[in-house]
């Protein structure tokens, strides 16, 4: 395994490799993290592995400089799992340049997370379009958890005609059904109770009728929720609010367990 820091390094080692897989990340690896580049590694050719905790897509500063960091654990994790590449870049160099690609953000980015965390959808496709221009991949894994970003990035990558194919990979989640997540490990053991049982409530919900945001966001206050953002019904295919449940529609979820926000579609 290789590891990076400069640009100009990675580009001189990658020049001559056709079938690179890219899997983003911001470290703190977890089994999510995992799926994502076992999967990868079964293709032919080269994975490569970032790890940058990208200032520009968080909102608020202190979740930026509070979020998990743990780059000896996640090298012991990468080496493992017999990663080729791993790039660490630091600041400058991602943002220094002037992409080729301005950044495209379909309305998309208007809906659930987008209404609540100003910048955060630019932030990402940001960063994402540089990594892209750098690395110039023929693939990037991506997961369903994040869905929104997954689409996102699809619909950047196709309007700016990119050649990257993205790869989307299912959701990974821990035996109480809680999706893994970075964020999961500032949960005390109440609130990794209450996350699995809100899960386990919308698991019930998608058998049931749709219900008004005020009659689930009580539920989910009396199961011990802190704070909703939001709860909406999406159809996975037309991006558009689902009126009944079917096989297209997931339930999207946001909500904070004390100053931990969490965000699922089940
Ligand atoms: P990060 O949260 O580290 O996630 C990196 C990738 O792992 C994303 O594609 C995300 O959807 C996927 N992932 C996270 N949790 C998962 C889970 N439980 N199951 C399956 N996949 C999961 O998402 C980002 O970083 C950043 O926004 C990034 C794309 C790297 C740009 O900065």
């Amino acid at each position: 395994m290789k590891i990076f820091k400069s640009k100009l390094r990675l580009l001189k080692q990658i020049f001559e490799d056709k079938n690179i897989s890219f899997v983003p990340t911001m470290g703190a690896l977890h089994n999510g993290h995992i799926s994502l580049i076992k999967k990868s590694k079964k293709i032919k050719g080269k994975t490569i592995v970032s790890i940058f905790v990208n200032p520009k897509q968080f909102d608020r500063k202190n979740d930026f400089l509070n979020y998990k960091r743990n780059i000896k654990r996640d090298l012991k994790i990468l080496k493992k799992l017999n990663v080729n590449y791993v790039y660490l870049p630091k600041y400058r160099e991602i943002f220094s340049f002037i992409p080729k690609n301005r950044v495209f953000l379909d309305k998309f980015s208007k809906k659930l997370c987008g209404k609540f965390r100003k910048k955060h959808f630019e932030g990402v496709i940001n960063v994402v379009n540089r990594f892209l221009e750098i690395i110039k991949p023929k693939y990037i894994y991506l997961g369903v958890k994040d869905f929104q970003q997954l689409c996102l990035i699809k619909k950047h990558i196709l309007k700016r005609k990119i050649k990257t194919k993205v790869i989307s990979c299912k959701t990974i989640r821990e035996k109480n059904g809680v999706a893994c997540s970075t964020r999961n490990e500032r949960l005390n053991l109440d609130e990794k109770k209450i996350a699995s049982n809100v899960y386990k409530y919308f698991i019930n919900q998608k058998k049931k009728p749709i219900k008004k945001f005020a009659i689930i966001k009580k539920d989910l206050l009396d199961l011990g929720v802190t704070k909703v953002d939001y709860i909406e019904y999406y159809n996975l295919k037309t991006l558009k609010l689902s009126k009944r449940i079917n096989k297209n529609c997931n339930i999207f979820i946001a909500y904070y367990l004390r100053k931990t926000r969490l965000i699922d579609n089940i």
